[in-house]
C-alpha cells in the first residue's frame, strides 16, 4: 500500500470515529490511565519542550501543557488537529506550544531540540517498517541526547483478544481480517464499519523493542499499557468502583513487564533513549 492510499484511509476512519471522546469510555479509560502513568515514570520536571507526533485531539498534549509544559502538537487529520487547538483555547493560561497537521515521518523541528517525544498512534498507522523507522529516526534527530521516546504499537494478538471478550469473534466479516492480523500483523478492513479500525500493523512487543533499536535508540522500558486489564467481562463496574480500580492498576503493575503477558495487552509501550 503506498502512502497516498495510507493516508486517505487514516483520514476516512477518523471522520467517523471520535478521538476526542475515545479516552473516556470503557477500557480506552485504561489505556488513558496507564499511558499517563507510563509518561510520569521518565519524564523530565517542567518546563520541558516536549513533541506529540500523532496526538490526535490532544489529550495528552494538553494534559502535559496543564503541567506546564512547552507541548507542539502534529497530526496529519485536521480534524484532530482543530480539536486539539479548541481544547487548548479551553485551558487558559496554559495552551499548547503549537498544534499543526504533519507527518512523524518529517518533522519541522530542529535537530536536538525536543526532551521529550510522544509517538502514541503513528507506529500502528504506518503499515510499512521503513516508513516506521522514519518516524522514529525522526524523533531521534529532534531529541536532545540522553532524551526520551514513548512509542506506542498495538499487540499482535490484540483483535484475537479483543474478538474473543468483546463479542465478534463469529462475525465472519472479521474473520478474514482476524487471520491475517495472526499472520502477518498487516491488518486491513475492508469493510465501512470503524469498530473494525483501519490499516494498520500490529506488533510483536519484540519488533517494536527491535524498531527502536534498529533508529538508534537504547531501549530502556517495555511496559504493558492495560496488561490483561482491558478484557474484564466487568470493565466498567471495576473501573467506577474506587478500590477495584486500585485493584486492577496493581494488577497490571505487576505483570505490566512479565514477557510472557506483554502481547495480552491491547497496547505495548516502548520507551528508547537518545544514546
Ligand atoms: C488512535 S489515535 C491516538 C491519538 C493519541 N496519540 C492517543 O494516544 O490517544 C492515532 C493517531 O495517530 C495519527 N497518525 C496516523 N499516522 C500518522 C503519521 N504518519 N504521523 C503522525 N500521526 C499519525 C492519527 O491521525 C491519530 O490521530
Amino acid at each position: 500500500m503506498n502512502n497516498n492510499n495510507s493516508t486517505q484511509e487514516i483520514l476516512h476512519h477518523y471522520t467517523d470515529a471520535d478521538e476526542a471522546s475515545r479516552l473516556r469510555a470503557g477500557w480506552f479509560q485504561l489505556e488513558h490511565a496507564r499511558t499517563q502513568e507510563l509518561i510520569l515514570r521518565h519524564l523530565p520536571s517542567a518546563p520541558a519542550t516536549i513533541v506529540d507526533a500523532g496526538g490526535g485531539a490532544g489529550a495528552y498534549a494538553c494534559w502535559l501543557a496543564g503541567r506546564g509544559y512547552k507541548v507542539h502538537l502534529i497530526d496529519p487529520v485536521p480534524k484532530h488537529v482543530e480539536q486539539a487547538r479548541a481544547a487548548s483555547a479551553r485551558q487558559s493560561g496554559h495552551p499548547l506550544a503549537s498544534a499543526e497537521v504533519g507527518d512523524a515521518r518529517q518533522l519541522a523541528h530542529a535537530d536536538a531540540s525536543a526532551d521529550a517525544v510522544l509517538m502514541l498512534g503513528p507506529l500502528y498507522h504506518l503499515v510499512e517498517r521503513e516508513d516506521r523507522l522514519s518516524a522514529l529516526r525522526e524523533a531521534y534527530r529532534v531529541l536532545r541526547p540522553g532524551s526520551l521516546v514513548w512509542a506506542a504499537g498495538i499487540s499482535r494478538f490484540a483483535s484475537l483478544f479483543d474478538s474473543l471478550a468483546h463479542g465478534f469473534f463469529a462475525d465472519p466479516v472479521f474473520a478474514p481480517i482476524l487471520a491475517r492480523d495472526l499472520e502477518d500483523g498487516q491488518h486491513r478492513n475492508p469493510t465501512s464499519n470503524p469498530i473494525y479500525f483501519t490499516d494498520a500493523f500490529f506488533h510483536r512487543p519484540g519488533e517494536l523493542s527491535r524498531e527502536l533499536l534498529a533508529a538508534g535508540f537504547q531501549v530502556v522500558e517495555m511496559a504493558a499499557i492495560e496488561g490483561p486489564g482491558w478484557l474484564a467481562c466487568d470493565f466498567d463496574r471495576l473501573w467506577s468502583d474506587p478500590a477495584q480500580r486500585e485493584r486492577l492498576l496493581a494488577a497490571v503493575r505487576k505483570v505490566e513487564h512479565e514477557p510472557s503477558v506483554l502481547g495480552v495487552s491491547s497496547h505495548v509501550m516502548a520507551i528508547g533513549r537518545k544514546r
